[in-house]
């Protein structure tokens, strides 16, 4: 993955682009990389606030997997990039769910997931990717500095955003090889996954399309599902959400 590729300085967005590439026949692992995003997308519509400084890209993959697996992408590359910054910045950020990676309770990185399906086909996904690398803490607008930090603020490091880039792919390639075996091997990365997530075991509140729920956090199944023990005593399954807080 990442063999091949375009970089450019500044885009509207990498997802889009890459879509772009994807509906052409761009091949498979084909990265779109830029400097800064105009118009960065987040989950649920938001604003994915991206300068210089960050590392925002996408890879395309060419039917990767049945759709009802598609969810696996997104923790696929939650645990990738958790490993290349481990690697990289020498400390390993945790995993909020659905698929933040945080350190010390702020944002450092997101990732977004786009899938273009045909019936139970994955034509192409677009797996995006946006890394707050070495942005200055107080280059954030004022409303994301609570939440949000960059691997700079956190670590003092300077992040070299190619080789960040580079160590990103090196990890998702093995993982994403590992999708066409199946059981094992998943099962591995879904308990790495659960390890480094913060919201499991916690008392939850989460805000879903069907409103707040809270609860304890069990555990996240193999589609990226949240299961919880309502405040009742009943279980339940999210598949999406925010979590307001957690203790
Ligand atoms: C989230 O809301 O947590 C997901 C953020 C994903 C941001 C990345 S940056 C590169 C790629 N291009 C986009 O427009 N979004 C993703």
């Amino acid at each position: 993955l990442g063999r091949r590729g375009i970089w450019h300085d500044e885009v509207d967005s990498t997802n889009t682009l890459a879509s772009e590439w994807a509906r052409r026949g761009a091949p498979n692992g084909f990265l779109v990389a830029a400097g800064r995003q105009r118009g960065g997308r987040g989950r649920r519509g938001r604003v994915w606030f991206s300068p210089p400084e960050g590392l925002w890209f996408s890879l395309v993959l060419t039917r990767p997997l049945p759709l009802r697996r598609a969810p696996e992408l997104t923790l696929l590359a939650s645990v990738a990039v958790r490993r290349a910054i481990a690697r990289v910045a020498e400390a390993a950020p945790d995993i909020k769910w659905p698929n933040d990676l945080l350190m010390k309770g702020r944002k450092v990185c997101g990732v977004l997931a786009e899938i273009r399906a045909e019936g139970e086909l994955v034509e192409h996904a677009v797996v995006g990717i946006g890394i707050n690398a070495n942005i200055r803490h107080d280059a954030f607008p004022e409303e994301l500095r609570d939440r949000a930090t960059s691997i700079l603020a956190m670590t003092g490091r300077q992040m070299p955003l190619a080789l960040l880039c580079a160590e990103v792919c090196n990890q998702f390639d093995p993982l994403y090889r590992g999708l066409a075996e199946t059981g094992e091997g998943f099962a591995r990365v879904m308990d790495e996954w659960s390890d480094a997530c913060v919201t499991l075991g916690q008392w939850v509140r989460v805000e879903t399309p069907r409103g707040v729920v809270e609860g304890r956090a069990l555990a996240v199944d193999e589609s990226g599902a949240l299961h919880m023990d309502g405040a009742d005593g009943q279980r339940i399954v999210l598949h999406t959400g925010e979590v307001l807080f957690s203790h």
